[in-house]
């Protein structure tokens, strides 16, 4: 689980004014305070440049987080994007890369798991009832395999995925959750 948050929150209403555009972006705003996933952190890393080695790797291994954590942490030395990422970024994009890897320079990279959460688990309840869950990834399986939740449309692989990314990145403490999303969300 998230001690800290990893970036301040930016009032984009605050900064921007008011007006209809504001709306529609304050709207998606409001999600900011989940964390990125793994593709957004390597599509991030990317554009600021990444190693030859590393992509590379990306581009022809695969391995288990604790092997694509042991990359990323190599490539920390001359890599000034994955040495910027903090612990809980390079555990994310690691899980990332264990369920995906290898991935070709120019594919199409697959849903992560707060893509994958924003998508997929507020239709019944809000996200809140995810978010601020600190569990380990055997619970969050169990629950996506609960009777309320088999259905939806996730491969097991995906369902991994998703698990491990919420076990680094939910447990959001519920004072960094915007108050709109704070009670009353749970329509089941
Ligand atoms: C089809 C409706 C539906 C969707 C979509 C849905 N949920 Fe739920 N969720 C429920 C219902 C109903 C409950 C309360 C009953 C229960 O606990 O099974 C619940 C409760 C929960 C709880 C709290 C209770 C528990 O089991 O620990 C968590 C955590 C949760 N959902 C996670 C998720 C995640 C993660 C997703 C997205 C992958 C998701 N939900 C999407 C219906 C849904």
């Amino acid at each position: 689980m998230r001690l800290l948050p990893h970036r301040p929150v930016i009032l984009a209403t605050v900064v921007l004014g008011v007006g209809m555009a504001t709306v529609a972006l304050a709207q998606e705003d409001v999600f900011d305070f989940i964390p990125e996933g793994g593709r957004t952190l390597l599509q991030n890393a990317r554009a600021d440049g990444l190693s030859a080695v590393l992509e590379a790797a990306i581009a022809s291994e695969s391995g288990d987080a604790d092997a694509w954590g042991g990359r990323l942490e190599a490539a920390k030395a001359d890599v000034p994007a994955i040495e910027a990422l903090d612990s809980w970024q390079t555990d994310t994009l690691a899980h990332y890369l264990a369920a995906n890897a290898p991935l070709a320079a120019d594919a199409e990279l697959p849903r992560d798991g707060r893509d994958m959460a924003l998508a997929l688990c507020q239709s019944c309840h809000i996200i809140t009832v995810v978010v601020t869950q600190d569990r380990t990834q055997e619970a969050w399986l169990r629950t996506m395999n609960s009777p309320s939740h088999v259905e939806i449309a996730t491969t097991p692989a995906e369902r991994e995925a998703l698990a491990d990314y919420l076990v680094i990145n939910a447990g959001i403490p519920i004072d960094q959750i915007p108050p709109e999303l704070r009670a009353g969300g749970a329509s089941y």
